[in-house]
């Protein structure tokens, strides 16, 4: 077995490959590691055949479908996940066969009702269900402790002792430990019964993660994160530069329309000296009278430079294939100490 722990912050995820096929599982991609996960099964020479999420994740932006949709592979998950763009649904007891690895498929709900464990030879991937000296948090949408109980002390720790651990997350930087360690050791394990543990959970009072709403959307429905949508919008234009916007500027030339697409207050309280004000919601709407000619070269620019970069990407999709966006915004414009003209257009 070709095995890999990717770590990211908090989070693990796990490339295992079986050497004779030369299949591999990717199992609980993030979303930053993608051409990772690629270029270390180029490397080995595995052809990623499954992608698997053993939960819907809460505080992360699961990678599953963009990365199966790159390598051709099938997203896995627990037969009651609410994520749409699953191909494939499993049960408990099911078996996932990668080349001449078999992954088989134990149902841990508590952490969220769709976890699932996933046991391969020496090892189990236990998802949030059981981590390192600690548990998955069961405050959670669709969290649930009475669950987690049945799982860990029903399930996962009547597994053999000498299976190795390999969680979903770790924040102390190890990398695995055993189920003989957990049941000595984990500090939430060593509880009298199942009221004891429901207790221990509720007693916790754990912030909540950063971006939950977005990562809970995302996940559930497939959609897109903002870093995405403005990481593809980037993709789709060129930029420009202060110094070579200025120098046009100083240089009177006059060749480059300057777009504002701020709000009007913002624009009156400072834009780029000739800038022309033209609101990103009032883009589509008013660019046929306001950029009659689509061979003019046109720059948009906002306070931060995400907007412009969205309405750069949205003027090229209309057919001005010149557009381009300043590279940064107007609030560090400003800081440079780069001229501003004050009040609204003549
Ligand atoms: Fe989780």
């Amino acid at each position: 077995m070709l095995f890999e722990q990717i770590a990211v912050g908090g989070c693990r995820s796990y490339l295992i490959g079986c050497e004779d096929s030369c299949a591999a599982v990717v199992i609980d991609p993030e979303v930053s590691q993608i051409d990772r996960y690629v270029a270390l099964a180029t490397r080995d020479g595995l052809r990623i055949r499954y992608v698997i999420d053993t939960h819907t994740h809460a505080d992360h932006f699961s990678a599953s479908h963009q990365l199966a949709q790159q390598v051709g592979a099938q997203v896995v998950m627990f037969r009651t996940s609410p994520a749409p763009l699953v191909d494939m649904r499993v049960d408990d007891g099911d078996m996932i066969v990668v080349g001449k690895l078999r992954l088989q498929v134990l149902h841990t709900p508590g952490h969220t009702r769709d976890s699932m464990c996933l046991v391969v030879e020496d090892r189990v991937f236990t998802g949030d269900a059981l981590l390192i000296g600690g548990t998955g948090r069961t405050d959670l949408p669709s969290g649930d402790s009475e669950m987690l109980y049945d799982s860990l002390f029903n399930r996962i720790l009547k597994l053999d002792p000498a299976l190795k651990v390999y969680p979903a997350h770790e924040y102390k930087g190890r990398s695995h430990t055993t189920i003989g360690e957990e049941l000595a050791s984990n500090p939430r394990l060593q509880v009298a019964d199942r009221e004891a543990f429901v207790t221990l959970m509720g007693g916790l009072n754990m912030s909540m993660p950063t971006h939950i709403t977005e990562a809970l959307r995302t996940n559930m429905s497939g959609g897109k994160t903002v870093a995405q949508m403005l990481a593809e919008a980037a993709a789709q234009v060129p930029f420009i530069s202060f110094v070579e916007l200025k120098r046009n500027i100083d240089g009177g030339k006059n060749e480059m329309i300057i777009l504002d697409v701020r709000e009007r207050d913002a624009y009156v309280s400072g834009h780029i000296p000739g800038a022309h004000l033209l609101p990103r919601g009032q883009l589509e709407l008013r660019v046929n009278e306001e950029l009659p000619d689509p061979t003019k070269r046109i720059v948009t620019c906002c306070e931060l430079g995400r907007i412009s970069t969205l309405a750069a990407a949205t003027l090229r999709e209309m057919g001005f294939q010149r557009a381009v966006a300043l590279d940064g915004g107007m609030k560090s414009w400003r800081e440079i100490g780069n001229p501003i003209t004050l009040g609204s257009e003549p």
